[in-house]
């Protein structure tokens, strides 16, 4: 009998959403490839078997940047860690290349999936790539064109190595199109974020989920926040950078009260320039499901991360993106996003324009549906099928 072996990788917290879908449209096919109630595809399973490894490379690691959300998302516990955590670039590349390939000999996959631009994402496609293995990059063609940002990198070099490629938007197709992407390879399938997003709205517009105790005493008496995040070395690595939006940001806070999950890379920098959180209630990064319910009931988000880009825009939620330009046009195009750059002014007056109602209404660009995962599953399946 042959063995289909597919591998797929998760690193960073924004990874672990990504690929809960894909995963659980993946255990649909074999349940179904294996007789077993599951759902059939095209591909004539015979008597060949397919199994799913999740190598989870350990670039984050805290409870609650990691494990937190393969418990609510249901997604199981990895096959292999590979605990490389904390790093330099080159030495966090490195170390899931080196441990990595150590899986790969001893596994032998047919095919490794990768998700989004975290050095996780680079550093397995390309041990894989060099080994003869086929690479699916799920979240490709996203372009900042800004080569000042470490995942504008992993994201062009990851594009370049892989043999599939899953697209989220339209401005994805032109880039890899503009870079000489064969169009066989290219697949527009919609946004596996927000599969995971509507999946889990649902949970809690049905009360199947509600929040803890200590969440809603946070919000307890406050009628209307702000959601803030920022992490982005471009924002919080240099003093002179982070002071000013600090100062920005303290000051829509006198207007709105603003809740601040810290992600751990700010709080040391934060604690390293003695920026005191002030009216900003700061508190410890939150797991997926909380983080949806505050984004949910926000009147507004002031962000530099990707995701919440796209979050707000199906949410139907203002967002202030803090950066000088995004790999996700069509959330600017099509939904609520607004690229404030990094001007301390600029942030504050949009702030008060969307405090004043006037922040942009939502559109929801195309094929973000809640059936990326399936698509894909069945490409993935396809292209396996042999
Ligand atoms: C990484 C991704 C970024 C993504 C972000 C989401 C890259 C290049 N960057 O950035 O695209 O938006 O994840 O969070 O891959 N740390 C902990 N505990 C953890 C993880 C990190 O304390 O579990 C601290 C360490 O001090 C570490 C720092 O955070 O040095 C940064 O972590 P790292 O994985 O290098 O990059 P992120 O800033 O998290």
């Amino acid at each position: 009998m042959k063995n289909f072996v597919i591998h797929f990788i998760a690193g960073a917290r924004p990874n672990f959403m990504k690929i809960a879908p894909i995963i659980k449209e993946m255990e649909k096919i074999r349940r179904g490839a294996m007789g077993d109630g599951g759902k059939q595809t095209k591909v004539n399973w015979g008597d060949r078997n397919l199994q799913v490894r999740i190598v989870h490379t350990g670039q984050h690691y805290d409870g609650n940047m990691s494990e937190i959300f393969f418990r609510e998302l249901g997604i199981p516990a990895p096959d292999y860690n590979l605990e490389v955590g904390s790093g330099s670039h080159a030495e966090q590349t490195a170390r899931v290349m080196v441990a990595f390939e150590k899986v790969i000999l001893g596994d032998r996959p047919d095919l490794v999936v990768v998700v989004g631009d975290v050095n996780s994402t680079i550093a397995c496609s390309l041990t894989a790539k060099k080994l003869g293995i086929r690479v699916a990059h799920v979240e490709a063609g996203l372009r900042s064109f800004d080569m000042d940002m470490p995942e504008e990198i992993n994201r062009i070099l990851t594009d370049r190595i892989s043999d599939l490629l899953f697209v989220t938007e339209e401005s994805g197709i032109r880039n890899l199109k503009n870079e000489g992407v064969p169009d066989d390879r290219v697949h527009f399938v919609g946004n596996v974020m927000i599969d995971t997003l509507l999946r889990n709205l649902e949970r809690i517009e049905t009360g199947e989920w509600q929040p803890s105790d200590e969440v809603l005493e946070l919000f307890c008496g406050i009628e209307e926040y702000a959601v803030l995040t920022l992490h982005r070395p471009s924002n919080v690595d240099r003093e002179e950078t982070f002071a000013p939006l600090w100062r920005a940001i303290s000051d829509v806070g006198r207007r709105i009260p603003i809740i601040f999950p810290v992600h751990p890379r700010t709080r040391g920098k934060m604690e390293e320039f003695g920026l005191l959180v002030g009216n900003v209630r700061a508190i410890e990064p939150v797991g997926y499901m909380d983080m949806l319910w505050a984004v949910r009931g926000a009147k507004m988000v002031l962000t530099d991360s990707g995701g919440l880009q796209e979050e707000t825009t199906v949410l139907g939620v203002p967002c202030i993106t803090i950066r000088e330009n995004t790999e996700r046009p069509s959330t600017v195009e099509i939904g609520t996003n607004h690229l404030a750059g990094t001007d301390p002014e600029k942030i504050v007056s949009i702030a008060e324009k969307i405090l004043e109602g006037k922040g942009k209404k939502s559109g929801i660009p195309p094929l973000w549906d809640g059936k990326a995962a399936e698509r894909i599953v069945e490409i993935l399946t396809e292209s396996l099928g042999v």
